[in-house]
């Protein structure tokens, strides 16, 4: 008996070798994803697997039905104007991707909090010098976001004994208890009034975009900081090097930029108040991107409903 042909994919990047990344753990006999310099026949494509892909790199597959993002974000899929309305987006859900970011996040409020930076200039002159330390509760953390990383942000910050404010679409179903929830149109500023650190782990919306400028941070703790791990879209780059200079921030973790990679000649880089990484708070798991993948991949060959697709209308 013969098999069917396997159901066919295209991996689409203009940054990253997904083949390479996630090919390895790719182990089904029923789904087939190429590099489009390997597809023979574009009409066969159903589905491309994406991290940002290029303007044009759609155009050559007039049946693909599906575009699913490897990581969280969808955003650069929403956006694509590439993709008309009738092609699926989804998404990877991983858990462990949200643990990543969570201890991303902590690591970063832990390095100011305990001011970890002067600690190592004592370290290196060997100065022995304790600081002091103030109780954890005293520190208001304010968390933009509460879907799957913001809720694990928000746990981890808790175990941690932070006082936390969380700006949300919709009070939880099961609240996390002392965490304060603020929901309608002010919740961010509601949120991030009196904060200390302002964490952003928003999905980049219509409505979420520019949304980290310099109201918003008027209404932190003079000193505070920022902890950027949303998208680059959602920061006013200006409004935040002015908090910087009025000293309304002490200083930010970026890392997310509306250009990836950050440019050589970006005044970010030399700016000491930040510390900044390549987009590396979390990432998802290449086995369960590809687990993913072919799940979905395989719903969509036999009509089943799509668990991991996103609803355009909310943008997530
Ligand atoms: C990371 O930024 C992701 O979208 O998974």
């Amino acid at each position: 008996m013969t098999r069917p042909a396997p159901i066919l994919g295209v991996y689409l990047s203009e940054t990253l070798d997904l083949k390479e990344i996630y090919g390895q753990a790719l182990d089904a006999d029923d789904v087939l994803i190429l590099q489009p310099e390997q597809v023979t026949d574009p009409e066969a494509v159903k589905f491309a697997v994406c991290w940002a892909p290029g303007a044009q790199d759609f155009a050559a597959y007039p049946n693909l039905a599906l575009a699913m993002s490897v990581g969280a974000g969808v955003d650069a899929l929403l956006a694509h104007p590439g993709l008309t309305d009738e092609v699926t987006i989804a998404r990877v859900r991983d858990p462990h991707q949200a643990a990543l970011m969570a201890g991303y996040a902590a690591h970063e409020v832990l390095h100011y909090e305990r001011e970890f930076d002067g600690l190592m200039q004592n370290a290196k002159d060997a100065i022995w010098r304790p600081l002091p330390m103030h109780a954890p509760e005293r520190s208001v953390v304010a968390v933009l976001g509460n879907g799957t990383m913001g809720q694990a942000v928000i746990e981890a910050l808790k175990v941690l004994g932070f006082t936390i404010h969380v700006a949300c679409r919709s009070k939880p179903d099961a609240p996390i208890g002392d965490v304060t929830y603020f929901t309608g149109d002010a919740a961010n500023k509601d949120a991030a009034k009196g904060a200390d650190y302002l964490i952003n782990v928003l999905p980049l919306t219509n409505t979420t975009e520019n949304v980290l400028n310099s109201e918003l941070f008027a209404g932190l703790n003079t000193g505070a900081r920022l902890i950027q791990i949303g998208r680059g879209e959602h920061l006013v780059e200006s409004d935040l090097l002015k908090a910087l200079e009025t000293g309304q921030l002490a200083g930010a973790t970026l890392d997310v930029f509306r250009t990836e990679p950050l440019p050589r000649d970006h005044p970010f880089w030399s700016d000491k108040r930040l510390r900044i990484t390549p987009h590396i708070a979390s990432d998802s798991m290449p086995e369960i991107v590809t687990e993913q993948v072919v799940e979905t991949a395989r719903a969509l060959r036999d009509g089943t409903p799509l668990r991991l697709a996103v609803a355009r209308s909310q943008g997530y």
